[in-house]
């Protein structure tokens, strides 16, 4: 991961490879860029004049500082029009920017915080935010994994940027800026650690890998953990989890993670993922094109770990809850069949109509185990339904639930951390498309009801208790979700959504 550190300093004295200056998009160059511009000849000026740069979002120019400035590169960054910086506009530029130095093959860079971007905003984010947008789009923008790739055919770590120094335009922002910078730290190894856990493969994130990195995690921090097994399951009836995870030689787990950062006497906000850590659809088989996708089917529980694991570090004064409900969906001679019933730990009966709608199975065990904390909230994430990318394709997840200031609450942390939601109707028309003729609750609607993912949300809803509740759909967001800050592959969405959420959590 990249080291990131601070150094007063002024622009043209400061020694680095690569000096990095985000630009807002002006006529011509200003303030330290017109200085800069000065020291170098007016190159700036003539990128300005012929329109190779003009400060527009992402755009970029790396000039040679050709001896005259400290500096051996220099690298302008646009972040678009002054008025409208915000913290997602600079975590995309910055992560622009470093993924260009380091496909320049610079081994360190240093940012220059340029008053006319981090400090000249009428309203909105303030310094430390947008310093720390700096960090975290770094930070995101350079994951790599390649364990899986022989010694030789690894991208040497050596080759990589390696050191971010941030420049404070001057000395008395070095506190905050400490502080921004340990934060985002923070923030990108749980994303980081959330992403790692989608990139392994089937064969290796198995329930048994979740539950060892969970119980790994809470060594290492303020949180306990606990795992129940299949034995514990079967005494406390959870029939929908042990019904999904019986085709499979894989064990499952039902991971529980406590962190206690506030009085024991408060209500925890309890977090359940979605760990289905393959899912074939078991004997409703999906089709094998694309197949290999569905090991990304435990992006929820991915995201509920990152989550504690960053609430933690941030020694966050609020309880939080994970609950994880990890089990693998193979068909085999043990599989659940379309039109066995289930009965559920809530004593709730189901008809499975479809084997292949097992996230919500998974997920009616874990939310009925949530109601022992005697939760304020519960929240849970899932890669629930393919109906969230026909409606919002991988722009944002879906928001579904029973509490509109909730919903209201986590829509705000959506637009701050750029991992936005959308809110989906959660009717009663759905709720009665659930119920089955011959037991309590059908895992399918009938053909031409629609709406699945509100009706995934529907089923959820028998089981999620009577405090406040949303299910965030994260099918179209937990892969390929196309920015400067997250690489091809898995986002980690969720960690920073869930952390920002929790941290405007007042007990
Ligand atoms: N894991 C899938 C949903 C999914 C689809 C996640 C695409 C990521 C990308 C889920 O278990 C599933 O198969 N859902 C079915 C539900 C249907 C049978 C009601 C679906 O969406 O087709
Ligand atoms: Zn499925
Ligand atoms: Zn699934």
């Amino acid at each position: 991961m990249i080291k990131v550190n601070q150094k007063p300093d002024s622009p043209l004295d400061h020694k680095t490879e690569c000096l990095i200056l985000p630009c807002p998009e002006e006529k011509k160059p200003d303030g330290t860029l017109k200085n800069i511009d000065e020291t170098l000849n007016g190159a700036i000026t003539s990128a300005f004049k012929s329109k190779r740069f003009t400060g527009k979002s992402n755009q970029t120019l790396l000039l040679n500082s050709t001896g005259s400035l400290k500096a051996d590169n220099l690298l302008l960054v646009g972040v678009g029009k002054a008025k409208d910086v915000n913290t997602e506009t600079i975590c995309k530029a910055a992560a622009t920017a470093v993924k260009l130095a380091e496909g320049s093959n610079f081994k360190s860079a240093s940012v220059y915080l340029n008053d006319s971007c981090f400090d000249k905003i009428a309203k909105g984010p303030d310094y430390g935010e947008l310093a720390g947008a700096v960090a975290e789009g770094a930070g995101l923008a350079l994951y790599h994994f390649d364990e899986y790739k022989s010694r030789d055919k690894k991208d040497d770590p050596p080759n990589r940027l390696q050191k971010l120094t941030l420049i404070p335009a001057t000395k008395t922002r070095q506190a905050t800026l400490a502080k921004s910078i340990t934060r985002a730290e923070k923030i990108v190894d749980a994303v980081h650690a959330a992403r790692d856990l989608v990139s392994h493969p089937g064969n290796t994130a198995t329930p048994t890998y979740l539950a060892n990195h969970a119980k790994k995690m809470a060594r290492k921090s303020k949180i306990t953990c606990k795992v129940l097994g299949k034995k514990e399951m079967e005494k406390l009836g959870m029939g929908a989890l042990l019904g999904v995870s019986r085709g499979s030689n894989e064990p499952p787990a039902l991971i529980v993670l406590e962190y206690f950062g506030a009085a024991k006497s408060k209500a925890p906000t309890v977090i359940v993922g979605k760990g289905v850590t393959f899912d074939t659809g078991g004997i409703s088989l999906k089709p094998g094109a694309g197949m290999d996708e569905m090991k990304m089917d435990m992006s929820g529980a991915a995201a509920t770990l990152g989550a504690l694991q960053g609430i933690a570090d941030l020694k966050l004064k609020i309880n939080v809850v994970g609950i994880v409900a990890a089990a693998e969906n193979m068909p085999d001679g043990l599989a659940i069949k379309p039109g066995d019933i289930l009965k559920s730990m809530s004593g709730k009966t189901i008809e499975v109509l479809n084997t292949d709608a097992e996230g919500r199975l998974v997920l009616a065990d874990a939310l009925t185990y949530a109601q022992r904390y005697k939760p304020k909230e519960v929240i849970d994430l899932a890669t629930l339904t393919g109906a969230v990318l026909m409606a919002l394709g991988h722009q944002a997840a879906a928001v579904i639930g029973t509490n509109p200031a909730m919903i209201k609450r986590l829509k705000e942390s959506g637009d701050a951390t750029g991992e936005r939601v959308w809110e989906l109707p959660l009717w009663e028309e759905f709720e009665k498309a659930a119920k089955s003729d011959i037991a309590d609750l059908k895992n399918i609607a009938s053909p031409g009801v629609g709406a699945g993912s509100s009706m995934g949300a529907a089923f959820l809803k028998a089981f999620a208790g009577d405090q406040p509740w949303t299910h965030i759909d994260i099918a179209g967001t937990a892969w390929g979700y196309d920015k400067p800050y997250i690489p091809k592959g898995p986002s980690g969405y969720g960690v920073r959504l869930l952390v920002h959420y929790l941290e405007q959590t007042k007990h």
